[in-house]
């Protein structure tokens, strides 16, 4: 009878719980939320209680600007779950968010996503965080067939589709056909790791000391991955490591470049890979169709291009990079009710 009751006043929900955004999808209305995945604690008492002073936005602004006795934590590091106590309060807060705070009212059914080629023990933990936030029950999904889902690709067609996302903490490529993944790959390499590889070359060519923000600003500024017509530059602050002393440098896109080429060389080899892995059939498809890529770092300067290079395909870019997922989590929702042939296999668990 409660069962039945929480049925009529939920609503299903869809979560992209990234390594970086959380993003939020209900059904009938579309995505709600979309906020940082940090949380702001401070630690009370020896017993090293956390109470939580901040979510998402409010929260990001806080990194690298706390007080003794504040933190800023990012409970989902590389795609999966590094601190399950903060990843369970963080979604049971979005989760309600998304309720407009009827907490009590509504204990909905949940498909959430998880990156390719978790193991079944991470996977499990984000199953477990949604189903004591409050979800009455959770559906895990794929992130790469979200993503594609997402994009538009007609995944349930017999026809080679490829999505590459390139999200916070990891890169991830995948090969569907008939509303299956054939193939995917996932590499815990993505704009985190640029961010560091910014930090690291801050350091060593300036002997400055930047935070995690600058350097995400730096690289959403003058990053890039090819030459550009015209190279940019920058004013960049921090403090100098050999006085102590704050000092301002001037930095150019081609610094940045090269800084990055590792990683960037990385995701393409990963690519390459995935394509060498894939049947003819589907490869004859993807060479005609070309592959969309997504995910918040796809939206740095010339990385179409050099992915599209690497593989020799062209590319398609995603009209909503940073929502995707999200977007084909939410259509997955819209379709099962109405009964339409979308032959998606998903984990389910409930309490
Ligand atoms: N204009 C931009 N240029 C380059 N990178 C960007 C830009 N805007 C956002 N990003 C990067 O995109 C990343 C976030 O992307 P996204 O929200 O897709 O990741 P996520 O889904 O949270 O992480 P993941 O899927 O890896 O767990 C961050 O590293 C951010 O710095
Ligand atoms: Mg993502």
């Amino acid at each position: 009878m409660f069962k039945f009751l929480s049925g009529l006043f939920s609503r299903d929900i869809g979560i992209d719980l990234g390594s970086s955004n959380t993003v939020v999808y209900v059904k009938g209305r579309g995505i709600v939320i979309d906020e940082p995945s940090v949380l702001a604690v401070r630690k009370v008492g020896m017993k090293g209680r956390k109470d939580i002073i901040a979510f998402g936005s409010p929260a990001k602004r806080m990194i690298g600007k706390t007080p003794q006795g504040i933190v800023t934590i990012r409970p989902m590091q590389h795609g999966v779950i590094a601190d399950f106590d903060m990843t369970e309060q963080m979604v049971g807060h979005y989760m309600s968010e998304a309720n407009q705070g009827r907490r009590l009212m509504a204990h909905p059914r949940v498909a959430i996503c998880v990156p390719a080629g978790v193991t079944e023990v991470e996977k499990r933990a984000v199953v477990d965080a949604t189903l004591g936030a409050g979800a009455r029950e959770a559906f895990v999904v794929e992130e790469p067939l979200a993503a594609a889902l997402g994009t538009g690709l007609p995944i349930n067609e017999p026809r080679g589709n490829m999505v590459v996302d390139i999200g916070g903490g990891t890169s991830e490529v995948a090969v569907l056909s008939l509303g299956g993944v054939v193939l995917s790959s996932s590499l815990r390499a993505a704009g985190d790791d640029i961010d560091s590889a910014i930090i690291s070359m801050m350091r060593q060519n300036y002997t400055l000391s930047i935070g995690e923000s600058t350097a995400e600003e730096v690289k959403s500024q003058i990053g890039s991955v090819i030459p550009l017509d015209e190279e940019l530059e920058m004013e960049v602050k921090g403090r100098d490591l050999m006085d102590g002393l704050p000092k301002v440098v001037i930095v150019t896109s081609g610094e940045v470049r090269d800084a990055i080429e590792t990683i960037i060389c990385r995701i393409e080899d990963m690519l390459r890979y995935a394509v060498e892995q894939t049947p003819p059939e589907l490869v004859k498809d993807i060479v005609d169709q070309g592959f969309v890529l997504t995910g918040g770092s796809s939206q740095l300067r010339g990385l179409n291009v050099r992915f599209s290079d690497a593989i020799n395909v062209p590319v398609h870019m995603a009209e909503q990079p940073l929502f995707s997922v999200a977007l084909g989590l939410g259509k997955l929702l819209e379709t099962v009710d109405r009964g339409d042939k979308i032959a998606v296999t998903v984990d389910h668990s409930s309490v």
